[in-house]
């Protein structure tokens, strides 16, 4: 080993360097593209998971009372999941397969507001969701489904 590194001379290290900064600068733009399609499928796994653990907490609602033991696990799973969220729309990933629109980085304080209360209102739910309750749940279901309406109105395409 130690034979080896002392081969590679000063200047063979800066002709390997220049050449990986060469091709760093040609792949940038395709590693860039890359990036915000995970960015965007991550978002969208995210979404889905917090759709589908949405619309779990109304099925286990209306389903036997076998299936009420499973209120906290989705609303806890919301809770967590929207704190995942905050971080799934970074600048640049408005492009491509994807319904966020650009208002998202264009009003950010707004799109803040939204966050925050989607963020205090899983919590909500996830406390309500202690009290086994279904009418209470329901309503703090009901109340946090109002928050995503709201962003989706505002933030998301379609809809
Ligand atoms: C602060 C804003 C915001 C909140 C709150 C929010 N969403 Fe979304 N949601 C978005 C945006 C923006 C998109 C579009 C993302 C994209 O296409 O890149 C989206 C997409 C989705 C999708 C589609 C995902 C896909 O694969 O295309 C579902 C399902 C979804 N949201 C469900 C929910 C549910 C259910 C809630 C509330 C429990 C919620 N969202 C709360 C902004 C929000």
């Amino acid at each position: 080993m130690t034979m080896k590194r002392k081969l590679l001379t000063a200047s063979a290290c800066k002709k390997i360097a220049g050449a990986a900064i060469l091709l760093g600068a040609a792949s940038s733009l395709a590693v860039q593209a890359v990036e915000t399609k995970d960015i965007i499928k991550h978002r969208h796994g995210v979404m889905e998971a917090i759709g589908g653990h949405f619309s779990s907490i109304f099925a286990t609602l209306g389903g036997p009372q076998e299936m009420h033991s499973n209120f906290q696990f989705h609303a806890d799973s919301i809770a967590r999941l929207a704190k995942i969220s905050v971080g799934v729309f970074p600048a640049g990933s408005g492009e491509g397969k994807t319904d966020a629109k650009a208002a998202i980085w264009e009003k950010p304080e707004d799109f803040q507001e939204a966050m925050d209360l989607f963020l205090e209102r899983s919590e909500t739910l996830a406390a309500v969701a202690k009290t086994g309750d279904p009418q209470q749940i329901a309503g703090a279901a009901k109340k946090l489904g109002g928050s995503c309406k709201g962003c989706h109105d505002d933030f998301k395409k379609k809809d």
